[in-house]
């Protein structure tokens, strides 16, 4: 039956109306996949704009002058996302992120978090680039936010300037990060996206910086996520290469992860002053305790950050779909899910055709 919902983008293309199936369950909170895993967590992108041009997100050969982005009237409304949120929470998920693109580009971004924020029982987080964190951190606060992830790839001015390739400089960023901290939306998390040859002469700077600081730094290993990044595997950096640059000159041992299923694994500086993640999804893939749906700006659902279809919910939301007829093409898309991209990449793999990383969410 998830045929039928995989099929709605061609229905709707077709004029005809989606069908959503009579048998399909309603919300139990306990929706599994096909390889056993529950729905955890939603990623939300608000955006499919930035104002970087990272070389291993938004390069400019390809997203230029010319680019086109999505038309504002085919975004989701902010209450269409709210609404789709209070569904899907009602089928168990318990951690809500807002991506983008840069989310705080979103008009009104404030509005929507505040409306999330009345969900009962989730953890509301972003993830931004940081620039706009010292007008807006305060805001995101006072509207519910609770925390947020900065992305930062050097300390080193001319090496982080060449990598958001838009000449944006890191102390901006840093300003952006303490803004946060002095809002409270912490543990301030500050993700790194490590490419050999470009950035990994910064990666211990970055760790010694921010130990002590109760930032906490995540080195995420370079993905083939999308199809114009240029992705070669001899520019990934294995974390362990980077957990042992690290523990060489400000040693570490290994944390219990937070909960199961966690992206980082969790490092702790032996002399107590706070702890670095690595994301190895190149290394390790972490597949098998994957509970994240990530929601696109226009409302289609990928059910994997490497997937090239997403499912159309926006037609279901206006189509005067009830919140349960909604909650069961939600479960259906999840209980059909089967995807294990990390775990079975190859050099074929990184090739296929897959959706961008701005677009969908990191
Ligand atoms: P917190 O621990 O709550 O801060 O969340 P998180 O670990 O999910 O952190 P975040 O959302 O910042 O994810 C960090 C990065 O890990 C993302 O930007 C992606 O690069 C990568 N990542 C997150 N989820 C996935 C996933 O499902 N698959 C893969 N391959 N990479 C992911
Ligand atoms: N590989 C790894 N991480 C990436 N991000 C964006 N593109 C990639 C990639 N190709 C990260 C960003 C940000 C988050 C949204 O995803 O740096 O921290
Ligand atoms: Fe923008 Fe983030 Fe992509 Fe960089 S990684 S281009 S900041 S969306
Ligand atoms: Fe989840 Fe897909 Fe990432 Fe695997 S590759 S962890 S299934 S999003």
């Amino acid at each position: 039956m998830g045929e039928k919902i995989i099929n709605l983008v061609d229905q709707r293309l077709a004029g005809t109306p989606p069908v959503i199936p009579a048998d399909a369950p309603p919300p139990s909170g306990r929706l599994l996949d096909r390889r056993g895993r529950r729905l955890r967590d939603l990623r939300i992108s608000v955006t499919d704009r930035c104002n970087f041009r990272c070389v291993y997100c938004m390069p400019k050969t390809v997203f230029g002058r010319d680019f086109q982005f999505i038309p504002h009237e085919q975004l989701l409304t902010l209450e269409e996302i709210a609404r789709v949120a209070r569904i899907f929470v009602a089928h168990g998920v318990n951690k809500i992120r807002l991506t983008g693109g840069e989310p705080l580009l979103r008009r009104n971004i404030e509005g929507l978090v505040a409306m999330l924020a009345q969900i009962p029982g989730i953890e509301l987080t972003l993830t931004t680039n940081g620039s706009l964190l010292p007008k807006k951190a305060q805001a995101l606060k006072d509207a519910g936010l609770q925390r947020v992830t900065v992305s930062l790839d050097s300390l080193d001015d001319a090496v982080f300037r060449a990598m958001n390739d838009v000449d944006f400089p890191v102390a901006k960023v840093l300003e952006g990060i303490e803004a946060a901290a002095a809002a409270g939306l912490t543990p301030v998390k500050v993700n790194m996206v490590v490419k050999r040859g470009t950035n990994d002469a910064s990666i211990v700077p970055m760790a010694r910086h921010f130990k002590g600081s109760g930032h906490i730094v995540r080195f995420i290993e370079f993905m083939d996520v999308g199809t114009s990044n240029g992705w070669k595997l001899d520019e990934v950096v294995p974390s362990a290469e980077v957990v042992r640059m690290i523990d060489a000159e400000m040693p570490l041992e290994p944390v219990e992860p937070n909960y199961s299923g966690e992206v980082a694994e969790r490092w702790r500086y032996r002399d107590g002053t706070g702890e670095i993640g690595v994301i190895s999804s190149v290394t390790q893939a972490f597949c098998s305790t994957c509970t994240r749906m990530r929601m696109s700006t226009e409302g289609k659902l990928y059910t994997c950050l490497f997937a090239s279809e997403g499912h159309d919910l926006r037609a279901l939301l206006r189509s005067g779909r009830s919140d349960e007829e909604i909650a069961a093409a939600i479960g259906l898309v999840w209980n059909n899910r089967n995807d294990r991209y990390s775990e079975i990449r190859t050099a074929e793999t990184a090739a296929l055709k897959k959706v961008e990383m701005s677009y969908i969410g990191g």
